[in-house]
């Protein structure tokens, strides 16, 4: 074999196995054919987190965790955030090209054209309890939305998937503003065609009983930037989530309602509220020195810190901070704000997260923005999901037109009994 290979020496058995290198991968499959014995099964590896295991061929996003690189379709994240529309990056994403003038104004069109959601999915969010978290209620109407669209069981048809693309884009929005709504005990605001997509989902988040509501541009474009930055992140565990359960050919609405929840977690998309719970609980800046002992000594994490894949910087992180003044000049500054800066400034001069490479990730910041534009805590993680669900819908589709797609199926170490013969419980202990 050439020089993209790996060649293994089996010690047990002193055989040599060559296996090729591409794309700087090995494929794990490859590995069965090294056996101790002829009973053997062969051999298999053990990633029970995926540290270090591939699972997708993607040309979405690329993603440089040292030198703290992030691109869409090859479009560096600060050039999206600098010139894009959440529209036309939600374009990029699915289609793998930016759109010219006339692409972006029949998607952006489609899209608004699917935001209205059946009265159905409105009463389901309706009759969840006024305090139940906005993302349980997100996931629900998200998942249930597959029984209004039966069609959407049609996977393997490309015309299919991306009409359920344009719905889920659309309608994640309304459901989004809906779930804050009920949370605050206000009634519902329709979506608006007139308006673009976040001014829309700023409206059906805002507005009272004013006979027309005009989004403020600097709200506007504060959340086109972070509905940017959060659009798509790769194989992370919430998109992992989604391909793994759109590899069963389950319908697009399921794997999504999968996907949310596992951003729900407080290691994944729900850091962002547990970031200002930290802060509400260290409650004052004198705190602070104290609170990173505490972390320190493994009585607590320090939210919004830290990324399994950036080890020198979150780019996002920093386009978010920037950004945050701008809105506070606005909005007034999170009363928060003093306690996060302190944390910053003491966790990255301090050897235990120099040492680990430990940096403030893109939660870290953005629940400040969001407190400051006066939403409740609880819906943050909503504010993720949203934006993300372009990411999580791209994925799916590529994956669908995947020639190695094959539904995911692990392997483990069985660590159990041996066989054994069943006791009759009478004559348990
Ligand atoms: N605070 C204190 N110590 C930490 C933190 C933290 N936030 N994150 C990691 N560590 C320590 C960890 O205890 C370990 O220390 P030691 O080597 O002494 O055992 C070391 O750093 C390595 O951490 P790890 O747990 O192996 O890292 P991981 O890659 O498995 O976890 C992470 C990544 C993001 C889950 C973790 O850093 C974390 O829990 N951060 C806080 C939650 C958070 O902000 N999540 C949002 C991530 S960005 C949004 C997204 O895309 O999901």
């Amino acid at each position: 074999m050439g020089k993209d290979s790996l060649s293994i020496t089996d010690n047990r058995t002193g055989k040599v196995y060559e296996i090729p290198i591409v794309d700087g991968t090995i494929r794990a499959i490859d590995l069965r054919a090294i056996k101790a014995g002829k009973d053997d099964f062969g051999l298999l590896t053990y990633d029970p987190a995926l540290l270090n295991t591939a699972t997708a061929r993607s040309a979405i996003t690329y993603l440089d965790g040292d030198a703290g690189i992030l691109r869409y379709r090859g479009y560096p994240i600060e050039q999206l955030a600098a010139h894009s529309t959440f529209m036309e990056t939600a374009y990029l994403l699915i289609f793998g090209q930016l759109p010219n003038k006339i692409q972006l104004e029949q998607w952006a069109f489609d899209i608004n054209h699917h935001t209205l959601l059946h009265t159905n999915a409105q009463r389901l969010i309706e009759s969840f309890r006024h305090s139940a978290h906005p993302m349980s209620v997100f996931i629900g109407a998200i998942s249930a939305l597959g029984s209004l669209y039966p069609d959407s069981r049609h996977t393997h048809d490309p015309e299919n998937r991306l009409l359920q693309a344009k719905r889920i884009i659309g309608k994640v929005a309304t459901v989004g503003a809906f779930t804050y709504r009920i949370n605050q005990g206000w009634p519902l605001n329709l979506p608006d065609d007139e308006l673009d997509y976040i001014g829309n989902y700023l409206r059906m988040m805002f507005r009272m009983n004013e006979h027309h509501y005009y989004p403020d541009p600097i709200l506007v474009k504060a959340l086109n930037v972070l509905f940017i930055l959060h659009a798509d992140h790769e194989q992370n565990c919430s998109t992992s989530t989604m391909r793994v359960i759109g590899s069963s050919q389950a319908d697009p609405y399921s794997s999504l309602a999968g996907a949310a929840a596992a951003l729900y977690g407080p290691l994944h998309g729900g850091a962002n509220e547990a970031v200002l719970t930290m802060l509400e609980q260290i409650g004052a800046t004198g705190r602070v020195p104290a609170f990173i002992d505490g972390v320190k000594r493994g009585e607590a994490k320090l939210m919004g810190f830290g990324h399994r894949v950036y080890k020198n910087f979150d780019p996002r992180g920093q386009i978010i901070k920037k950004m945050a003044h701008e809105v506070f000049a606005f909005t007034g500054a999170s009363p928060l704000l003093d306690i996060a800066l302190k944390l910053e400034e003491i966790a990255l001069h301090d050897e235990y997260f120099i040492s680990r490479k430990l940096y403030p990730n893109v939660d870290f910041y953005s629940g400040l923005i969001y407190q400051a534009m006066k939403l409740p805590t609880n819906i943050f993680t909503v504010m993720f999901a949203i934006p993300r669900s372009v990411g999580w819908v791209a994925q799916w589709m590529e994956m669908m037109e995947d020639e190695d797609l094959k539904i995911v199926r692990p392997r483990q170490i069985y660590t159990g009994e041996e066989e054994r013969e069943y006791t009759m419980i009478e004559e348990r202990k």
